[in-house]
């Protein structure tokens, strides 16, 4: 029923997607809010069955593709790798506590509809773009279902839909929105970048006015930025990076101040994690958090985001996360309603 151009394509990131694209599944999703608010049914997907991998912790975005497949009629399946035989890659497999991605890939792909994938950090010992890596060999593998990515360490696609659908319902538009992406300290260093990553490349592709903003050794991947300016550009948005947080909130629409680890000091350019030199870093930049002197730089409705789960007390003040500026809540709520309009077109 919906247009066949999305059809079985894979979602793992928003740079894979043009803009009108995106758009589609925007306004789709906004629809489908909409009929969710009103009791309307929209069994998108009756009988159809996701199977869901997590491979890291999860609130929100397993309770929002699970709620969401059941309001489309369908199923989510949650798998925990370590209760099948753990996935692994050629070559890295363990005799009898693992099985190649190749097979697993095949066998869901042949009993469900879609396969969608949670893995960062730990589980791939901080080596950044690895956990990408392994979704998209589930991708190469699952010929028939897309593979959706629920946050791997390069991308959080999902979460950038959920956060550009949050930006224009509150603003009714994308153009001329300062969307401001910073880093903000936080007491714990393993923070992918998957989120900065997404969101910068979201609001870019709509045409938002993005503000990139961390302290020097916190930069996002060269190849991200280049996309974010390219799409920038194509848009009719702007891009630019500050390693000034007050220069950056200064008339800002959106802020977003959330912590990211130092691609610096995990491989592949370190060779190793450098947990104490990522601490040292992160110590020295206590003072980037979100109070409410931070908000008054910014335009006089600006909205303050996070992805959550926000450290509280460090990236930002209980005063600004509770307070009258914050959308947090309608960023979450709108994971169950972006991701079920992907589903819906995917899986269709
Ligand atoms: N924002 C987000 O992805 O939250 P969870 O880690 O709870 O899924």
């Amino acid at each position: 029923m919906f247009n066949s151009k999305f059809r079985g394509r894979d979602f793992i990131s928003i740079l894979d997607f043009k803009k009108n694209e995106v758009e589609a599944m925007l306004d789709l999703a906004d629809e489908l809010k909409r009929k969710f608010k009103r009791g309307q049914p929209h069994k998108y997907l009756e009988d159809r069955t996701l199977f869901m991998l997590f491979y890291n912790q999860s609130l929100r975005t397993r309770n929002s593709f699970e709620a969401g497949m059941t309001q489309l009629g369908g199923h989510a399946h949650f798998l925990d790798p370590d209760k099948i035989y753990m996935p692994a890659l050629e070559g890295e497999e363990v005799a009898y506590s693992t099985e190649r991605i190749s097979d697993v890939a095949r066998v869901l792909d042949r009993m469900g509809h879609g396969i969608a994938i949670r893995m960062y950090g730990d589980p791939v010992g901080w080596q950044n773009g690895k956990a990408n890596r392994i979704v998209r060999e589930f991708a190469d593998w699952a010929e028939h279902v897309p593979v959706i990515n629920m946050e791997d360490d390069l991308y959080h696609p999902c979460q950038g839909m959920a956060d550009i659908m949050t930006v224009r319902e509150h603003f009714g538009r994308f153009n001329g929105v300062k969307f401001v992406m910073s880093w903000a300290y936080s007491p714990s260093v393993h923070k992918p970048l998957s989120v900065p990553h997404s969101a910068i490349i979201a609001a870019a592709t709509v045409g938002c006015d993005v503000v990139l903003a961390h302290p020097e050794g916190l930069e996002l991947e060269d190849r991200i930025l280049k996309a974010t300016e390219k799409r920038a550009k194509e848009s009719g948005g702007s891009f630019e990076i500050t390693n000034d947080m007050d220069e950056a909130f200064d008339g800002a629409h959106v802020v977003y101040p959330k912590a990211w680890t130092s691609k610096h000091f995990i491989p592949p350019i370190a060779d190793e994690p450098m947990l104490e030199k990522t601490e040292e870093l992160f110590a020295a930049n206590k003072h980037w958090m979100c109070d409410e002197e931070k908000m008054k730089l910014g335009a006089d409705n600006v909205k303050y985001m996070h992805c959550l789960p926000c450290d509280r007390g460090y990236e930002v003040t209980d005063d600004v996360i509770d307070g009258p500026r914050s959308i947090v809540f309608d960023q979450a709520e709108n994971r169950l309603h972006a991701q079920k309009a992907i589903m819906s077109l995917l899986m269709d």
